[in-house]
């Protein structure tokens, strides 16, 4: 079996170390930059862009490949997809067209809107020509929340308390966002707690993975700037302490009626991963918005916990027969944390030496660079170590023992998954029911 996995983050490393345990996989992997942990699961490599179409059908063709999985959402935005259909590659993964799941916000809530779908907040989007009704929706809504339509890296969102205070400054933030993106999103803000719940897809049928919950914020006790995800947990029994299963149910049913939707709209089946962040707040289960690829760090927690063998996963998410299959997951907690550069995310360090200590965590390489003497860093965050056992406590003991003693210029989050800040999150959400 040729797997060709399109990507070079930890995301993509745990997704290579997943597709290896079937013993007659062989990994053909395409990277913008070298991943040494992926290099040492692949059979061959390629550096390219995600935009050199040609240059990754040819690697496709050369190699034999029976199917693809592409982990990040460029190669899902540059038509990856479509162009390996057409030298008969399937993949993991939507095409261009279906991927505006992520890539344009506004299709998202439209898309909720017109087929009735609950989980939207108040939401309206504006462009040079409506903009100056803009007030109007402003004075609705008590705080708002305003996004780029468009992929922005997740950095173009801001939220009003979080990023600036006034809706003066909301307006002038749309006008700017408008001068390079022909429309932006104003929503309600959600007072809540997020969780990430990646689902998989063949377009029928959607099948759910254990809930995790993302760290966005740099420093610890959720201070400093947004970064891509700091580190994450998952909790044994498959929930959050805060989250019953009546709203994952709740988040599973706007997931499959959106995959219903999309056929219907575009005439399509969505092949890939759906990941949903949502929140749960005072009105229960909200959507935030979708990712048509996993999460990093979430795919590092619930990769590893898969018990039914990924490849016929991916073969039956390929040959549309997922519902006949059962996906079984370890009954274990996990704990991700990441190492990052000092500086990160503002100003990181680069170019600078790590040593990875041996370990009992697992250990997932991002951002770094293998060079003669070692590894060094590029900037992004660094490396990830997971640590998985039967309860949150024993994981985060595993991940902050591997995390802390990585040698170099880095620094990490030490809060992620101790009591002290599941027990903040619990009482929020308490605070939130007016318990
Ligand atoms: P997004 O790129 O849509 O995931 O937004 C980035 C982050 O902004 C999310 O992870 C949330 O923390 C926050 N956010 C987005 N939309 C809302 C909303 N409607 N209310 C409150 N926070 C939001
Ligand atoms: N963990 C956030 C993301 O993957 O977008």
């Amino acid at each position: 079996m040729n797997i060709l996995l399109v990507g070079n983050a930890a995301r993509e490393h745990v997704v290579a170390e997943t597709l290896k345990k079937n013993s007659e996989v062989k990994l053909y992997s395409y990277m913008k930059a070298n991943n040494p942990g992926i290099a040492s699961l692949s059979e061959k490599i390629e550096i390219g862009n995600y935009s050199e179409l040609e240059k990754i059908k040819k690697f496709a063709k050369d190699n034999g490949i029976d199917f693809s999985f592409v982990g990040p959402e460029d190669p899902l935005n540059e038509g990856v997809v479509d162009a390996l259909l057409e030298v008969n590659v399937e993949s993991i993964g939507p095409k261009k067209v279906l991927a505006k799941l992520e890539t344009s916000k506004s299709f998202t809530r439209d898309l909720l809107k017109k087929y009735n779908i609950e989980g939207n907040p108040g939401y309206k989007t504006f462009t040079k020509n409506n903009i100056t009704e803009i007030q109007d929706f402003f004075d609705n809504l008590e705080e708002v929340v305003i996004k780029p339509d468009g992929l922005t890296g997740g950095k173009g969102v801001k939220v009003q308390g979080d990023h600036f205070d006034t809706k003066e400054e909301a307006l002038a933030y749309c006008k700017e966002v408008l001068e390079s993106h022909e429309s932006v999103i104003v929503e309600e803000k959600l007072d809540g707690e997020e969780f990430s719940f990646q689902c998989l897809t063949d377009g029928k049928t959607v099948v759910g993975t254990p809930i995790a919950q993302d760290h966005k914020r740099a420093y610890e006790d959720d201070k400093g700037p947004n970064t891509g995800g700091m580190g994450s947990y998952t909790f044994e029994d498959h929930l959050l302490p805060f989250l019953k299963k009546e709203h994952v149910d709740t988040a599973l049913k706007i997931t499959q009626k959106v995959a219903d939707a999309i056929k219907q709209e575009t005439g399509e089946y969505y092949r890939g991963v759906m990941y949903g962040g949502f929140i749960l707040g005072k009105n229960g289960i909200k959507l935030i918005e979708y990712n048509a690829r996993l999460g990093d760090p979430e795919a590092m927690n619930v990769l590893p916990l898969f018990k039914t063998d990924f490849v016929s996963i991916c073969k039956a998410m390929i040959s549309q027969e997922l519902g006949n299959l059962k996906i079984e997951f370890e009954k274990k907690a996990t704990v991700c944390k990441y190492a990052v550069p000092e500086g990160y995310p503002e100003a990181p360090v680069k170019n600078e030496k790590v040593e990875v200590p041996s370990t009992n965590a697992n250990v997932y390489y991002a951002s770094v660079d293998k060079k003669e003497d070692g590894l060094y860093m590029s900037g992004s965050r660094a490396i990830a170590f997971v640590g998985i056992a039967d309860t949150l406590e024993e994981a985060e003991q595993i991940a902050e023992e591997a995390v802390s003693s990585v040698k170099g210029k880095v620094f990490h989050r030490k809060d992620i998954g101790t009591k002290e800040l599941i027990q903040k999150r619990m009482d929020h959400v308490n605070q939130i029911f007016g318990k």
